[in-house]
């Protein structure tokens, strides 16, 4: 089925590009993808950036074809507390404003994270009490300015390595494990409304890294701990075989009473990118879709920017790209007509 979907698919891209190109003409609008996973109860989203803002094309597709955004970078430790106590939303208000004008709505990325952490905070070390003030203040600050502005927070984010241990995180060294039920407690206070997640990577299959979220959700869940969902990223790899426990491992999340979404989906490979590459990660597209459509409590996808043009891949990973469902010249790709298929 998928595979004659698929081969239908590419038969009829190249006309599909022409009439249904995601700029096409108001009133020839196709559905877009937004509009087709709204049908189902879905968001589907992308991240952007704040550099990519100016340019013109780009904004068109983001726009139009999304009902969700992710800023990329903008709300990050490093960008909204770039001096202890001193606050710049800035770049977060231009992408919400962005969003609001075209009525998408935002994921919050991220509070609590090892990575791009201000220098006033990497440069000093803490005492715990000292530590937990700075996070409170922190997390609350951020999620009281975007009160009403984001529908959902990645409260903390890659809090794991991936054999199921604690990530050794400044976090970690100086709080205890208890810092994430600390964090999610204070978010909430913050927001009474906004839903919070734990997000990470490589926890798309049922393993050791996705198991200690089930173990650590379950518990928190157990403790009364504020916790709405499980963000997996879903950055995958043509060269590392599909995630195939991905349906599974969103049911047991969802029997968790959690949602679950797929918030930073990628699907990248070894380039040259061929006609038979850019085939088998229209399949992935479309199966990762599926699995988040067979779960109720699968609430969205957002693709980690939506263009080959603004991948953060090729900078990460030598030699590896291609990774998106728009090419570098913002032209749907097979994996555009696999994900449109698969929400038909
Ligand atoms: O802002 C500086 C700029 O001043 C400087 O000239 C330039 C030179 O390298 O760097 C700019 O910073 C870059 C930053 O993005 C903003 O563009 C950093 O080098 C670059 O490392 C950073 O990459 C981001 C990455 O997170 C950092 O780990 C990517 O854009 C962002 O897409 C990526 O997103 C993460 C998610 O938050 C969590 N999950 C994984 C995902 C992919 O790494």
């Amino acid at each position: 089925m998928r595979t004659h979907r698929l081969r239908l698919a590419g038969v009829v891209a190249a006309v599909l590009v022409a009439v249904t190109a995601p700029t096409a003409q108001a009133g020839h609008r196709d559905p877009t993808l937004a509009d087709l996973a709204q049908r189902h109860g879905r968001y589907f989203g992308s991240a952007t950036d704040n550099p990519e803002l100016v340019d013109e094309p780009y904004k068109a597709v983001l726009g139009s074809e999304f009902d969700q955004i992710t800023p990329g970078n903008g709300m990050k430790w490093y960008a909204t507390e770039p001096q202890q106590g001193v606050f710049d939303f800035t770049k977060g208000d231009e992408i919400v404003d962005f969003a609001r004008a075209h009525h998408q709505k935002v994921r919050g990325h991220t509070l609590v994270w090892h990575s791009q952490l201000p220098g006033w905070l990497t440069g000093k070390e803490w005492t715990a009490d000292e530590l937990r003030a700075v996070l409170k203040n922190h997390i609350q600050t951020e999620v009281r300015h975007y009160r009403g502005k984001v529908f959902a927070w990645d409260v903390v984010n890659e809090a794991f390595n991936e054999d199921g241990t604690w990530r050794d995180t400044v976090f970690y060294r100086t709080l205890g494990p208890g810092y994430i039920a600390d964090a999610l407690r204070w978010a909430r206070q913050a927001d009474p409304k906004v839903k919070l997640y734990l997000n990470d990577y490589n926890i798309e299959t049922v393993g050791a890294k996705s198991d200690a979220y089930y173990a650590l959700a379950k518990e928190l869940k157990a403790q009364g701990v504020p916790l709405d969902g499980i963000g997996l990223q879903a950055h995958l790899a043509l060269q590392y075989g599909y995630p195939t426990s991905l349906e599974e491992n969103l049911r047991r999340f969802a029997k968790l009473g959690l949602d679950t979404a797929l918030t930073e989906v990628d699907i990248r490979m070894i380039l040259p990118a061929t006609e038979e590459k850019l085939a088998q990660q229209a399949q992935w597209y479309a199966d990762l879709t599926d699995a988040c459509l067979a779960v109720r409590r699968c609430v969205g996808i957002t693709v980690w920017d939506y263009t080959d043009k603004y991948s953060w891949i090729p900078a990460f990973f030598e030699g590896q790209g291609a990774a998106l469902p728009w090419d570098e010249q913002l032209l749907p790709k097979p994996a555009y007509f696999a994900i449109r298929d698969a929400l038909r």
